[in-house]
């Protein structure tokens, strides 16, 4: 298979049906090892449909898909050991504890000493005092807090975030922020999906918007401020 020295995500002229319905239309990606990519589009853009054909938990329909320099279709399990994914559903077994929650996914990867591994990300994301709770007592954004644990508890390369701020308060909205800059600069590649620019601009190095399941605008934050972002969003997207 071809070698992607510098790239960690490659999607070539990927398409996704559900039915009759076109919903991603030949997407092709390169993001670079180590880049912060933000996806932009309204409701029912193809966002999360996207992230989940690089998260492993969808299949295109037609196209290729390279997550790490492997095809998400032929080694999901080598893609999956490469990645942490943050979605709407955290993935959490409600009637453990969050240290059970975090220690169960540390050991499910092969984390050594996944015990204190999972204190250590449980402590990074702010919930240290609620670790011994049960997820079921735990609001929607402490949850959404303890996803982000999850997601990084076996150290993964890549980070996949749908809409991860969706449900945090002002402190968690900062905790998060703080995490993603502090993962980017480790060298961390990071994807993420949002509503809201303004969360993520000055962290982001490229933002692209998805409209209609096609990606119609691609530019560096470095080159375009986040007022002509807006503009090009609502001039392309139209609400
Ligand atoms: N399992 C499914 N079966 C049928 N259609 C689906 C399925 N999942 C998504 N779709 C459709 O695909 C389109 C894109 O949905 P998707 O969830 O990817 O959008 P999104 O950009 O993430 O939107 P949002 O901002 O609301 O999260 C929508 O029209 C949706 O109805
Ligand atoms: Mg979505």
């Amino acid at each position: 298979m071809q070698v992607f020295v510098d790239l960690d995500i490659v999607a070539e002229d990927v398409e996704k049906f559900f039915g009759s319905v076109k919903v991603l239309n030949r997407i092709s990606l390169k993001i670079r090892k180590g880049e912060f990519y933000t996806i932009l589009g309204p409701n029912g853009a193809g966002k999360t449909t996207l992230i989940k054909l690089l998260a492993t938990l969808s299949r295109a329909t037609s196209g290729r898909v390279v997550v790490a320099n492997h095809d998400v279709m032929k080694e999901p399990d080598k893609v999956r050991a490469k990645i942490g994914f943050v979605s709407h559903d955290p993935y959490l077994y409600g009637d453990l504890s969050a240290l059970e929650n975090i220690e169960f996914f540390a050991t499910l990867y092969g984390v050594p000493k996944a015990r204190d591994r999972a204190v250590e990300v449980i402590s990074q994301v702010g919930l240290q005092n609620r670790m011994y709770d049960l997820v079921r007592t735990f609001s929607r954004g402490m949850q959404q807090r303890l996803a982000v644990a999850r997601a990084i508890v076996h150290d993964p390369l890549i980070l996949l975030l749908d809409e991860p701020y969706t449900g945090l308060d002002q402190h968690g909205i900062r905790v998060l922020g703080d995490m993603l800059r502090w993962l980017k600069s480790q060298g961390r590649t990071i994807v993420l999906t949002t509503h809201n620019l303004a969360e993520v601009f000055d962290v982001s190095d490229r933002v692209s918007i998805l409209s209609n399941g096609k990606i119609v605008y691609e530019g560096f934050s470095r080159e375009v401020d986040i007022s002509r972002f807006k503009k090009i969003y609502f001039d392309s997207v139209g609400t």
